[in-house]
Order: C-alpha cells, then sequence, then structure tokens
C-alpha cells in the first residue's frame, strides 16, 4: 500500500498528479474526504502545506506518526519549529526557487501604487477617460530612495531590480550584509526615515511581529509608500490603516494580510492602496520548481533519508 500523506491546501495539478503517484494523498481541503481523513491520521506520516497555511499544533497532535511537514514555501511562521523538533518531526521548505517572483511583485506592487495602476485600469473601464475626466499624475521611482527591510535573498533581489528603475538601496536587518554596499541603517525607524518606499521583506516570527508599526509608519513619512510581500502579521495593521486613512503615509501595495483570506475590510477602501491575493511565489514555473522540492522531501523522507531542505 501507498504511503498516506495529508495535503493542506490545493497544489498545481501537475504536482498533484506527482503525488497522486506516489501516494494516498488525503486532502483536507475535500469536505468528502474528511470522514477518511480521520480513519487514516494513525497512518499519516507526512503533510504537505503551503507557507502561509502551515499546520497548527492540534493538527500535529492529532497525528502521532507525522514524520515531515514539507511547507510549499519559505515562509514557516505558521509551523511551531521547536515543537516539531521535539517531536523529531522535520519541516522542509522551498527555498531559492521563489526569490524572483516575490521580487517581480514588489516591483510591481510598487510601479501600481506610483502609477495607479489598478485606479487606471478602472478608470478606463468606468469610460470616465471617454468622458474626459482628469487622471492624477503618478510618481516616478527614478531618484527615490528604496528601504528593504530585511535583507534576505528575496530583498536582495528586489534591491537589484529597484537599481535598475534608478532607485538608491538601503536596508535594515539584523546583520549587516556589507558585501551589498546597500546603506545599513541601525533601526527599522531609521531606515523608514530615510526612505521613499518601504519595502518589507522580512521573515516573520516572534521577533518581528508588528515590527513596523506607527513609530515606523511615522517615519516614512506622508510621501512614503509601504510595500508588503512578507507576511501580515510583520504589520501592525491597525498602525497602517490609520496612516493609509490619516495620510501619514501615501499608499500602500500589499500581497499579504493578517488572517488573509478574510482580511480587514478598511483595506478595500483605504486610499492609493494596491491589493494582491498573496500572489508573490504563483506563477506556473515557480510553483512547479517548488513542487519539485516538495516531492524531492517527501521522496528522501520516505527512503528513510533527511529531507534536503529540512530547516529544524
Ligand atoms: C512563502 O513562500 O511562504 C509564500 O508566502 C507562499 O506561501
Amino acid at each position: 500500500m501507498k504511503p498516506q500523506i495529508l495535503l493542506v491546501e490545493p497544489m498545481l495539478d501537475a504536482i498533484e498528479a506527482r503525488l497522486d503517484d506516489a501516494y494516498l494523498v488525503h486532502r483536507l481541503y475535500d469536505p468528502a474526504a474528511q470522514a477518511a481523513i480521520e480513519a487514516a491520521r494513525p497512518a499519516i506520516r507526512a503533510v504537505v502545506t503551503g507557507g502561509g497555511s502551515g499546520l497548527s499544533n492540534d493538527e500535529i497532535d492529532r497525528l502521532p506518526a507525522l514524520g515531515v511537514i514539507a511547507i510549499n514555501g519559505v515562509g514557516t511562521d505558521k509551523v511551531d519549529l521547536v515543537k516539531t523538533r521535539g517531536k523529531n518531526i522535520d519541516v522542509t521548505t522551498t527555498p531559492g526557487v521563489l526569490t524572483d517572483d516575490v521580487a517581480d511583485i514588489g516591483i510591481a506592487l510598487m510601479l501600481a501604487v506610483f502609477r495607479h495602476v489598478a485606479k487606471g485600469d478602472s478608470f478606463v473601464r468606468e469610460g470616465r477617460w471617454a468622458r474626459g475626466e482628469g487622471f492624477p499624475l503618478g510618481t516616478s521611482p527614478k531618484g527615490k530612495r528604496l528601504g528593504i527591510l530585511g535583507l534576505g535573498q528575496i530583498g536582495r533581489a528586489l534591491g537589484r531590480r529597484a537599481e535598475a528603475f534608478g532607485m538608491s538601496i538601503g536596508y535594515w536587518n539584523r546583520s549587516p550584509q556589507d558585501e551589498t554596499g546597500w546603506t545599513a541603517y541601525s533601526t527599522p525607524v531609521e531606515l523608514a526615515a530615510a526612505s521613499d518606499v518601504l519595502a518589507i521583506c522580512i521573515a516573520a516570527n516572534a521577533a518581528t511581529q508588528s515590527i513596523v508599526n506607527g513609530e515606523v509608519l511615522a517615519a516614512l513619512g506622508s510621501k512614503g509608500i509601504v510595500i508588503n510581500v512578507a507576511r501580515g502579521s510583520v504589520v501592525d495593521e491597525n498602525a497602517l490603516l490609520d496612516a493609509l486613512t490619516n495620510g501619514t503615509i501615501a499608499g500602500a501595495g500589499l500581497d499579504v494580510f493578517v488572517g488573509e483570506p478574510r482580511i480587514r475590510e478598511e483595506f478595500l477602501t483605504a486610499p492609493n492602496t494596491v491589493l494582491m491575493p498573496h500572489q508573490g511565489s504563483a506563477t506556473r514555473e515557480t510553483r512547479i520548481a517548488m513542487g519539485e522540492i516538495v516531492l524531492a522531501n517527501l521522496e528522501a523522507f520516505f527512503n528513510g533519508e533527511k529531507p534536503p531542505t529540512t530547516v529544524n
């Protein structure tokens, strides 16, 4: 009999087909599968989940044979790494392959906010252009200062792209990354004060919860915009919504939110704000590459080897 695995959220069809070939896949998101999942819990040794979904401690406790949680993403904030290590459960991610696409979404959001792309689309569709209404001028990225909060692989890729737009780059990171030649700031507030665009690329964990707070947003100032391609939890959303509504900052481009996909309603009417449904890594090419890493991790685990991209 094939090994049994639990799939928390859908993956690309081509990857799911490969999972189905190798494993008996229980789909947690399928209402019709729930009874079978209850019966299979003692036999399930692997879980595949998304970075935004993770796996709760309650679910972990209900899977006594669990040996690996393969995250289809790089964010580990929704899995308790200490608890899993204590239970000898490997947690794996898909490093490297999604870096460029997430950085691209960061640039897309920045340009969308600066050049009113989403607003322009509705403007044309609603016939307002044809009626001769005026459309606001945008802001050029050229000569502006990009501040990157969290200079990991994604932050670096975003910085390299922004340089091509003629922007200067500063960053805040726990440890300075001198070889980049970019300006390091010693606190998030100092970075924000020296930035026109604050791009949030930092990993979510207990230490970075709400790291972008009211003080950081006030320092960014009324011409500054926030881009978030990391996680909603690293931003104090009350402070962000206040800052957008009061004009403390000029706008935001957001791919991630607390409580997504059921985000705070105030975001829907927040001025000069472009919203995306957590699509950073969501290209066909990257989802295939991520799926290959998930498959390789499962294969190693079921062969009795250490999964290659274990993080805990
Ligand atoms: C990640 O890699 O964690 C992305 O956000 C996808 O969930």
